[in-house]
């Protein structure tokens, strides 16, 4: 299997409740390594352009405005499989739905609330990692 990264958020409801140990140990124990991290406070023009891929969705504005609502540690997540990997032990999207022991399931708190991000394909994360790192920040 493939070496791969993925570009992960640890969003404001989990930074503001002191996670960021907690939920990165589960992608520790997972067998991916943090190999790029830094805490942001992204402004509404960072947060637009991020998620301008839901521009049309009827949730941009407010999941814009939660994502500026406070700090959040954005990562490089390295290893086989990262980017499903990573998927898997995020949950799905709605922590109603999300498996136990996943991110997501222990911790979120709602469907906007929902602790992570993680990019959905290896092209996307090549794009989402470029979006805030540059390549000498990201140490293999
Ligand atoms: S996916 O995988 O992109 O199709 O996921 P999707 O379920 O479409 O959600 C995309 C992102 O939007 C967030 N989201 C919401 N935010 C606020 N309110 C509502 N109702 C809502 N529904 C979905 C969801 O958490 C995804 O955020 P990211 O950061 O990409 O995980």
């Amino acid at each position: 299997m493939a070496v791969e990264r993925t570009l992960s958020i640890l969003k404001p409801d989990a930074t503001r409740r002191n996670l960021t140990g907690k939920i990165n140990a589960k992608f520790e124990e997972a067998g991916l390594r943090i190999v790029a991290q830094k805490r942001l406070h992204l402004s509404e023009a960072q947060a637009g352009a991020f998620y301008a891929v839901h521009k049309e969705r009827p949730f941009y504005k407010d999941l814009v405005s939660f994502m500026t609502s406070g700090p959040v540690v954005v990562q490089v997540l390295e290893g086989e499989n990262a980017v499903a990997k990573n998927r898997e032990i995020m949950g799905a999207t709605n922590p109603a739905n999300a498996a136990p022991g996943t991110i997501r399931k222990e911790f979120a708190e709602s469907i906007e609330a929902n602790s992570v991000h993680g990019s959905d394909s290896a092209e996307n994360a090549a794009i989402e990692i470029a979006f805030f790192f540059s390549g000498i920040e990201i140490v293999g």
